[in-house]
């Protein structure tokens, strides 16, 4: 989500500290550091733990002391000269994936990099800026295109690939050396200090109690337009974040992921609300598959904003971002089918919606044949 969007949308809370703000799928913490800057208590959830890092880190700046950067480095460095990958990492033995994915000499190297960070003894806040930082690496010395998402081995990157891997080393400490500065930036340390919590869960069953949160801005994802595990898989294997094992779970719960399980030909049944029935209907004329995706989508979806109502009080609102996609060359209109949704599970949608032009193509590349570029987003706003 854009800054300028977070910061159109979010009210002046009532009083600082104590009234709470929730985005329940914050991805980066783009909201959440918005509502922070407002004095709103925050609270985030997120499925993916490499969305929770980012957050995290975002939430933390400016509140806790840092060394000079230069003595954290030196600090990584001492232990990364003796870090021995080949006698504890599984990792470099077992990934196939990795290893396509990476220069042998690279990928020693970030797992290098990330047992020194792990051994080194940091700070907390400082070994979340070190990881952070070696997030930030992996796909530049990496052979996939660093502009594009997920992992593609473009043409430009082809071109461009280097004699020698680029240095693992080098492009990490400049990486910390930025973020450092970064949080440690005077405007972040005037931001209010308000409790704010980051947890890794699922938006479908919300750890808060019932009429708890007094405001609700977030962006689910667009359909399954963007494969949100895919494209931060490398990151998170090198991070440790994860293992194969733990992303297959990880990947049962993020919302709006193609599921190879889904049965190809039986028809879909019905979600219950109307237009999104009909719109199934067309979509089944052209895939069946996709249909019984994009279904799956809808009820997993209801779930969240059943989840959403719940915790929400009354008369307070939630917005939700989002952009209408193609599926099979016919046109989603997710707006109005999540708005339905949401009537359904007895929000009330409170003004027309605004709509936004995105203006950032990263995420919003042409994913195959047959379903275009997302060109615009809703801005949903509903009250409890
Ligand atoms: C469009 S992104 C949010 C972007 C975010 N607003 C930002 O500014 O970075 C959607 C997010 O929903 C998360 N997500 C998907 N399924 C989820 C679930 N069941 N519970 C919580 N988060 C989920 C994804 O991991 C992803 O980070």
């Amino acid at each position: 989500m854009l800054g300028e969007i977070a910061a159109s949308l979010i009210p002046e809370p009532e009083s600082h500290g104590t009234t709470v703000f929730l985005d329940p799928m914050c991805g980066s913490g783009t909201s959440l550091l918005f509502a922070k800057s407002l004095g709103w208590a925050v609270v985030g959830l997120d499925t993916n733990p490499l969305a929770l890092l980012i957050s995290t880190v975002k939430m933390k700046a400016g509140s806790a002391e840092l060394q000079p950067a230069a003595r954290v480095l030196a600090n990584i460095r001492a232990r990364y000269g003796n870090a021995r990958p080949e006698s504890r990492e599984g990792v470099l033995d077992n990934s196939q994936l990795l290893r396509y994915w990476f220069w042998p000499s690279s990928l020693r190297d970030l797992v290098r990099v990330r047992i020194a960070i792990d051994e080194c003894g940091l700070e907390a806040f400082e070994g979340e800026l070190a990881l952070l930082a070696l997030s930030r690496t992996v796909r530049h010395v990496s052979k996939a295109d660093p502009e594009v998402v997920p992992p593609t081995i473009s043409r430009r990157r082809r071109a461009a690939f280097p004699i020698r891997p680029p240095s693992v080393w080098g492009a990490f400490a400049t990486n910390l050396s930025r973020m450092m500065d970064t949080a440690s930036l005077k405007r972040l340390e005037e931001l209010p200090k308000v409790p704010c919590t980051v947890m890794q869960g699922d938006a479908r069953e919300l750890p808060l109690r019932a009429r708890s949160v007094d405001a609700v801005l977030f962006s689910p994802p667009y359909g399954n337009a963007h494969d949100y595990i895919r494209s931060t898989k490398l990151e998170q294997l090198i991070l440790k974040l994860c293992t194969s094992g733990t992303l297959q779970k990880q990947s049962l719960r993020t919302i709006g992921r193609r599921r190879s399980g889904l049965q190809r030909f039986e028809k879909p049944r019905p979600t219950g609300v109307r237009e999104c029935d009909n719109f199934l209907e067309s979509l089944s004329r052209r895939s069946v598959e996709c249909s019984r995706h994009m279904r799956l989508y809808f009820l997993q979806m209801a779930c969240v904003l059943r989840d959403v109502h719940r915790v929400l009080k009354h008369d307070s609102t939630a917005t939700v971002v989002v952009g209408d996609g193609t599926s099979q060359h016919l046109r989603v209109p997710l707006g109005f089918l999540l708005t339905k949704i949401a009537e359904r599970q007895g929000f009330r949608l409170e003004e027309t919606p605004l709509a936004n032009r995105i203006v950032s193509r990263r995420f919003m590349t042409k994913r195959n044949r047959t379903a275009g570029v997302i060109e615009w987003e809703w801005l949903l706003r509903f009250s409890a």
